[in-house]
């Protein structure tokens, strides 16, 4: 890596909040306080687009920028939106953020994708070869496949069919809240979740992610999947940090 990519601005956009920070991506460290503004309502393709500018603006980065989006991200397109505004179907995300943003270079990805890089390169998954497959816990469930820390972008495997019900319909954790199940029973969906996947695919590692990992004591061990599971480690900055090193790379899914 050269001095301009050695360091990376990545922006994660979620339901309530669109993060940012500047990242040294030789450690996986954040170079300043994460910034928060609250994700605009609703949070159509534009009204985002201002918001990310002014995070960036506001903190006076001129380097590559990496965002998130909870979406499929091909060619810089967002082409689904399951937990988001139906208006980012179809927009090219990179032209967007691209333009607000005086034509400079962004890279954009999926969400979990970029989660699950940071959490291979500098998280739960560092130092481990093979297959690691993270999974985000949250509104949804995100996903994202790794080889030898190589991105396979936009699994999706949170709209898995289990029984005529959608993964992330039975076992995201803002299920566990709305239907205010105990950790015993969110983790036996949870469970059902892991052992559909392993029939179909044989990963070396689980990483289990989202806001909800904060509390895996209370619900990793009751798992009875093939494969270890382990917490993520980067907690609420893997986004940020996945985002950046995406920008870094140039890579958009
Ligand atoms: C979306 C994914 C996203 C995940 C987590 C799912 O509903 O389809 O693209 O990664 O939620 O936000």
């Amino acid at each position: 890596m050269n001095e301009r990519t050695r360091r990376a601005f990545g922006v994660d956009i979620g339901g309530s909040g669109v993060k940012g920070a500047p990242v040294d991506l030789t450690t996986g460290e954040l170079l300043a306080d994460v910034v928060t503004i609250p994700t605009p309502k609703p949070a159509t393709p534009d009204a985002v687009a201002a918001t990310v500018a002014q995070l960036v603006n506001d903190a006076g980065w001129d380097g590559p920028v990496g965002v998130t989006l909870p979406c499929v991200v091909a060619g810089g397109q967002a082409q689904s939106a399951a937990n988001v505004d139906p208006a980012w179907i179809g927009t090219d995300a990179r032209k967007l953020f691209s333009s607000v943003l005086d034509g400079r270079d962004v890279s954009v990805l999926n969400d979990a994708d970029a989660a699950g890089l940071a959490e291979a390169h500098f998280g739960a998954g560092k130092g481990t070869s093979g297959f690691v497959l993270m999974l985000t816990f949250g509104t949804g469930i995100g996903s994202a496949l790794l080889h030898n820390g190589a991105l396979l972008p936009n699994s999706e495997l949170g709209h898995l069919e289990i029984d005529g019900r959608e993964a992330e319909h039975r076992a995201a954790a803002s299920v566990k809240t709305r239907e205010q199940l105990s950790f015993e029973d969110w983790a036996a969906e949870v469970d059902l979740v892991l052992k559909r996947i392993e029939a179909l695919l044989w990963p070396d590692l689980f990483i289990a992610g989202g806001g909800i990992s904060a509390e895996h004591e209370k619900w990793i061990p009751l798992l009875t999947a093939r494969s270890p599971v382990v917490p993520a480690q980067l907690r609420n900055t893997a986004g940020i940090v996945g985002a950046a090193m995406a920008a870094a790379t140039g890579v958009t899914p």
